[in-house]
């Protein structure tokens, strides 16, 4: 282990993503909503040494557990993150994150116009992916293409 290395406790129990691309940590907690102020004990790592991606960045946090669909959302901005479920210490669960086929109220829809972004009564975007590589959803009003990533 390098002098680098920064040393965070283990957590008894909640939710550990890991493997984020670095300096991407930020992005992972807004797309989850997660602001901070909900009171949740959570540790923030960015750019630090990983085995397989150089750098990284890894989230923890104490007491939450985040259903898949909010999981799933994590590739939009950090597709190599493996998710890990810690309970009494030990990780029960680990799986990595797969890109939504449909997602509701996360996709801005980049066309001013569409009724989306009507500023009096806006309707809830919602955009299905249409392509992997590179990874591309669009809005299921207007049709207007939404590149992720
Ligand atoms: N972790 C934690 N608290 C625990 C258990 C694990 O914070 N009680 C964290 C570890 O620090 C690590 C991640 O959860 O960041 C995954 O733990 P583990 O599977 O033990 O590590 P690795 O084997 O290195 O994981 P991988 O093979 O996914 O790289
Ligand atoms: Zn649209």
């Amino acid at each position: 282990m390098s002098n680098a290395t920064l040393t965070v406790s283990k957590i008894r129990s909640g939710t550990v993503i890991d493997h984020i691309p670095s300096g991407k940590a930020i992005e992972v907690l807004r797309i989850l909503g997660i602001t901070g102020r909900e009171g949740y004990r959570m540790a923030i790592l960015m750019n630090v040494e990983s085995r397989k991606l150089g750098r990284k960045d890894v989230i923890k946090i104490e007491g939450k557990f985040l259903d898949a669909k909010e999981l799933n959302l994590i590739a939009l901005v950090a597709p190599t993150a493996t998710i890990n479920i810690v309970e009494e210490f030990e990780v029960r669960k680990k799986f990595r994150v797969a890109v939504p086929d449909v997602v509701e109220e996360v996709l801005k829809c980049p066309n001013s116009t569409c009724i989306t972004n009507k500023e009096r009564e806006p309707v809830k975007s919602i955009h299905k992916k249409v392509r992997d590589d590179p990874l591309e959803f669009q809005c299921m009003y207007c049709g207007t293409i939404v590149r992720v990533g």
